[in-house]
């Protein structure tokens, strides 16, 4: 394989609203290569429907946003993570509109949407129910500003490259090419692993690629048990898992079972705005009870101008597949949607790398806890995106000489790996099945290690992983094979982390401990030099 070597003083690997808002902050102070394995705009954050929480309607303050997201997070917030998240939020926002952003408005006001567990109206959206698009868009063009920038699109990240205990940029694939890029600070911002399961709102990016190699890197990994799964997405085998946002029932429509029994109210006292992890459970419980596939949800009762003017995107998707919300029941099932652990950073987005920060999903600030509020991961992008940025810029401009020394005594090196990457490739790589091993991985994670876990279910999981457990040693030069790495590693994360959390607290419900357990305020690392640990909150 050809390789070759590049320089820059900022590496952002990703290009969702994160990793775009980082490229914004240090883009006046240096290079920066953007880079995203497929197209430019393909991210979670551009298939956002619902919107962004943000403590600015008249009716709103910071300190009850705060209150919101500490209770979703299920006692394991980091206080002082969220209290940046909805103190500097605003500002963040405001800037945002300033740049073009254009959220709906009722008259001249900003308009406000209600989302389940948030106790005001304060989420923005656009076009209806096309907010992500809209914030790709807004700073995809306010990047295309800085000359700075480059952006290197289909470009996959195989593996971080550290050198003496610091990170000094990534290898890459692009065009059957591999590419050193050195860079004096690297920023993860990669998303989710929302492919790991075979029921998800995500897009196919989602394989948890940040994750993986910060973990083979030496990153410490948090709470990385704590999936979010998201009630409603659109069941029909002709249709894609299309999610049905939130909004939806903060805008009044209910959930019904296959009998056409509405079911919330008698599960908690918000009924279909209790909190996501609640109405998920709710939703598994009637599927059981009525031996049915789904529920339905049901807007039919709501005015249909409203409906279509308010969700014209999924009002047009659900069309497609010859679903017309303002008249049919929408059949739904939850799927998996957010992974509140990740890649564990402080305030100022330093990973336990130096020169490594991660920010966005893949990140772990804390700022989630157990269970993400609503619509708060697009706010979490924009403000902990800038302080990535901003500390990724400190840092460059502390340690550049030094890193520089380390650049040029390590090229040697690097272009001997490259060769030996290759011909490790060629000789070992196993023979396998790729496509069918992620399918299966797929089904596997989704019933044994899905919204209802135990002890039983999470060893079988356990048993299946350890199968392929081969190709986490092998070296791969196929975007796929590389996927299929990455999303094993982090198989193998959230099932150990699962185990060890033998208690149910947020997003993560054990049947076999139905109550919180002991040392619940603990979190559980995962480092791959020092395997699984508990760690004080
Ligand atoms: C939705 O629109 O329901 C998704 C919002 C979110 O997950 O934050």
């Amino acid at each position: 394989m050809r390789s070759s070597i590049k320089t820059v003083d900022f590496l952002i690997i990703g290009g969702g609203v994160a990793g775009l808002r980082a490229a914004i902050e240090v883009a006046p102070v240096g290079s920066v290569i953007v880079l995203t394995k497929d197209m430019p705009a393909e991210s979670s954050t551009g298939y956002a429907q619902g919107g962004i929480a943000v403590a600015l309607s008249d009716e709103d303050k910071v300190g009850i946003h705060y209150e919101d997201t500490i209770k979703a997070g299920d006692g394991l917030c980091n206080k002082d993570a969220v209290k940046v998240l909805v103190e500097e939020g605003p500002e963040l926002i405001l800037e945002l509109i300033s740049w073009g952003a254009e959220f709906d408005k009722e008259g001249s006001k900003l308009a406000f949407t209600q989302e389940a567990a948030h106790s005001r109206r304060r989420i923005l959206h656009a076009q209806g129910d096309s907010t992500g698009w809209e914030l790709e868009r807004v700073l995809i063009n306010k990047v295309r500003t800085f000359k700075s920038v480059s952006r290197y699109d289909f470009a996959f990240t195989v593996d971080l490259i550290i050198k003496d205990d610091r990170c000094a940029g990534a290898i890459i694939l692009r065009d059957r090419k591999a590419i050193h890029i050195y860079a004096k600070a690297t920023i993860l911002a990669t998303g989710g692993a929302g492919q790991l399961y075979s029921r998800t709102t995500n897009p196919a990016v989602t394989t948890g690629d940040g994750m993986a190699i910060a973990y083979r890197a030496g990153a410490v990994l948090q709470d990385m048990e704590f999936i979010q799964f998201h009630p409603t997405t659109l069941y029909s085998p002709s249709a894609p898992q299309f999610l049905l946002s939130e909004a939806m029932r903060g805008e009044g429509a209910i959930l019904k079972n296959i009998h056409g029994e509405r079911f919330m109210p008698r599960y908690h006292t918000l009924a279909e705005l209790a909190p996501r992890d609640i109405v998920s459970r709710a939703i598994i419980s009637e599927m059981v009870r009525t031996n049915a596939k789904h529920v339905y949800l049901d807007l039919t009762h709501l005015d249909k101008n409203f409906v279509k003017g308010r969700f014209p995107r999924i009002y047009s998707t659900c069309l497609q597949f010859d679903i017309d919300i303002t008249e049919d029941l929408i059949p739904v099932s939850p799927a998996a949607h957010y992974v509140m652990g990740g890649v564990k950073t402080n305030l100022k987005g330093e990973t336990d790398i130096k020169g490594l920060f991660a920010t966005g999903e893949v990140a772990c600030t804390g700022v989630h806890g157990a269970n993400r509020l609503a619509s708060n991961s697009l706010l979490e992008g924009l403000v902990y995106g800038a302080r990535a940025g901003m500390s990724a810029g400190e840092y460059m401009n502390k340690g550049q000489e030094r890193i520089q020394d380390t650049r040029f005594r390590i090229q040697d090196k690097i272009n001997r790996a490259s060769c030996i990457m290759d011909r490790a490739s060629l000789l070992h790589a196993p023979s396998f099945d790729t496509v069918k091993i992620k399918s299966t991985l797929r089904r596997l994670m989704w019933e044994k290690v899905g919204i209802i876990r135990c002890k039983e279910s999470l060893n079988a999981a356990r048993e299946w992983l350890r199968k392929w457990d081969s190709i986490l040693k092998a070296d791969f030069t196929s975007r796929e094979r590389l996927e299929l790495k990455n999303m094993l590693t982090v198989a193998n994360l959230i099932v150990d982390s699962a185990l060890l959390r033998e208690g149910s607290i947020g997003a993560h419900y054990r049947s076999d401990f139905k109550e919180r357990g002991e040392n619940w305020q603990r979190h559980v690392i995962s480092q791959k030099e020092k395997g699984l640990q508990r760690a004080d909150a």
